[in-house]
């Protein structure tokens, strides 16, 4: 990893921390904090590249050109008129990734019927080893809902990007196998493909799914 990406790694966490105790600080009596969220941004002029404009004056999301697990290729315009669980990972990592994908599943189960208005996607962060086929292997260990998307290393470059995800190659010492490292944030997207709240790691599939009912008639 090298030092650049780990200064803009924990920049990204302080500008979300930022965002987040932003939101916190503005909800209404009884409001959640991805109520907040998205009233903060509903405030904020339109951004010019498609993604939520920030109460910080950073957009996050926007278009991408991907290609899902099944070959065919994919749209950010695809998934509206949904509600988006966005999670960018791979398939080979070791710990975070599954323990998100698990929190994912259990979201979707929490929700019951209305997960049919939910489209969870997992975004590789390592399109070198990620082929369509792999990610249709690894996202039906965790749920048959969840979509895996890849693409070339520009287009993956470019989502991430839009979303600011941070990624890395790093080879364990003693290993021949390199590892990706990553922030590891989800995003939820309204039906109109804006952001509507973000989870940490480690985020409950409670605080998830009541986010998500929050965001079902909007
Ligand atoms: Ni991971």
């Amino acid at each position: 990893m090298t030092r650049f990406v780990r200064i803009a790694a924990l920049a990204l966490l302080v500008l979300l921390g930022a965002i987040w105790g932003a939101a916190w600080l503005n909800r209404n009596p009884g409001e959640g904090i991805g109520a907040s969220l998205a009233r903060l941004a509903g405030n904020t002029p339109p951004p010019s590249a498609g993604g939520v404009a920030m109460p910080a004056g950073v957009s996050l999301g926007g278009p991408f050109t991907l290609r899902d697990h099944t070959g065919r290729t994919v749209t950010d315009a695809d998934y509206r008129g949904k509600l988006a669980l966005i999670f960018f990972g791979f398939t080979f990592c070791p710990d975070v990734c599954p323990t998100e994908l698990q929190a994912i599943s259990q979201t979707m189960d929490l929700l019951g019927a209305q997960a049919d208005q939910v489209q969870p996607l997992f975004i590789t962060v390592d399109p070198e080893r990620d082929t369509p086929a792999k990610l249709a292997e690894y996202v039906a260990l965790f749920h048959p809902r969840i979509t895996g998307l890849t693409g070339t290393p520009e287009q993956i470059a470019a989502a991430a990007r839009a979303f600011r995800v941070y990624y890395a190659k790093s080879t364990p010492q003693g290993s021949s196998e390199y590892l990706m490292d990553h922030s590891a944030f989800t995003y939820l997207l309204g039906r109109d493909g804006r952001l509507r709240s973000l989870f940490r790691p480690g985020a409950t599939p409670e605080e998830m799914a009541a986010a998500i009912r929050a965001n079902l008639a909007t």
